[in-house]
């Protein structure tokens, strides 16, 4: 089976089970679905699923992968005009997640008893040809999860001034964002930097001296790129403030994130809404993966897992 076949590996799956206490008649909000491995626990318990996703690629998988005992309905928001039944069992929209409020207004969803957000891309987003996401793949540097938008990773090589460069590598922690911001703009006076091969091997060239075991040394700047060009962190920001409205009393919600920023965005919202006495957390200290799923997926390294639950 090639890794493109291969399903999503779905990090925290048991925490899922256990602290959201699926059951019939739950309503349960992915708000990102991939190739929907959350989404199944969900419907496999008997709960009622509506499941978002701005890549409609993602969508066909999961439709694929989801046994096909579940009727389904897919739905545009920008486009669909009519209802969607009280006594739906899968809803699947796809949108961007920062509209859930309004798309929930919309469509009358019902509040739900639990939520997710499993943040960033899937492996299938990373590892497909044509989408320009990994330094293993040689191919235009695109990195759009969503093919709507206008702005690529080459663009942004392109156009973004050292200081601005510098900065966006920064926010991936990566240690060696002043020169790699100072050669990229020296580089691209001469080629434009406009592949995934041109941008590895040069900054494997700037950290040569870097390469520790298995992480290749390009991996925050592809990471720092694909974050910008999706408007990752403003979406998080975006999405948090919606969260507790669409969330029944004591509904959870969980946000599962892969960058120390983007944790300390959840961990600082949850502390505030502590504050308002309108979340309570689950866990403190945010859930890493066990070692046995980091033996079956490398990529849950950095997975950390936040949980919370609606006061009132
Ligand atoms: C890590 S994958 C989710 C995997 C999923 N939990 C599973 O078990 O298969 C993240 C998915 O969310 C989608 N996504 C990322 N940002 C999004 C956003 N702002 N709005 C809607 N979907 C988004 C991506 O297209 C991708 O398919």
């Amino acid at each position: 089976m090639t890794t493109l076949q291969t399903r999503h590996f779905s990090a925290f799956k048991n925490e899922l089970s256990s602290h959201y206490g699926f059951k019939s008649g739950y309503c349960f909000l992915d708000l990102t679905l991939g190739d929907g491995g959350h989404t199944e626990e969900a419907l496999k318990a008997g709960c009622r699923v509506v499941s978002f996703d701005l890549d409609a690629s993602a969508i066909q998988r999961a439709l694929d992968f989801v046994p096909k005992d579940f009727p389904s309905i897919v739905i545009d928001p920008e486009t669909f005009q009519g209802t969607i039944s009280t006594d739906f069992v899968w809803v699947i929209i796809k949108s961007n997640f920062v509209k859930v409020t309004e798309i929930a207004k919309q469509l009358s969803l019902p509040k739900f008893n639990g939520l997710i957000a499993d943040l960033g891309p899937s492996q299938f987003q990373v590892l497909s040809p044509g989408r320009g996401f990994s330094f293993l793949i040689d191919e235009p540097l695109d990195m759009r999860l969503d093919n709507t938008l206008g702005v690529t990773a080459a663009d942004l090589l392109a156009v973004l001034n050292e200081g601005e460069l510098a900065d966006l590598f920064r926010i991936a922690d990566e240690p060696f964002s002043k020169p790699l911001a100072r050669i990229i703009v020296k580089q691209r006076q001469l080629t434009p930097i406009a592949t995934t091969k041109q941008l590895a091997d040069l900054v494997s060239r700037v950290k040569k001296f870097q390469i520790r075991g298995r992480i290749h040394p390009a991996t925050q700047v592809f990471m720092a790129l694909r974050m910008a060009v999706n408007l990752e962190r403003d979406s998080l920001r975006q999405l948090l403030p919606q969260l507790p409205d669409l969330l029944l009393k004591n509904g959870v919600m969980g946000i599962i994130s892969f960058h120390s920023g983007e944790d300390k965005l959840v961990k600082d919202f949850i502390s505030e809404m502590e504050e308002q006495q309108v979340l309570s957390a689950i866990n403190t200290k945010p859930i890493e993966p066990s070692d046995k799923e980091l033996q079956i997926s490398q990529r849950t390294r950095s997975a950390k897992l936040r949980l919370a639950k609606k006061i009132n």
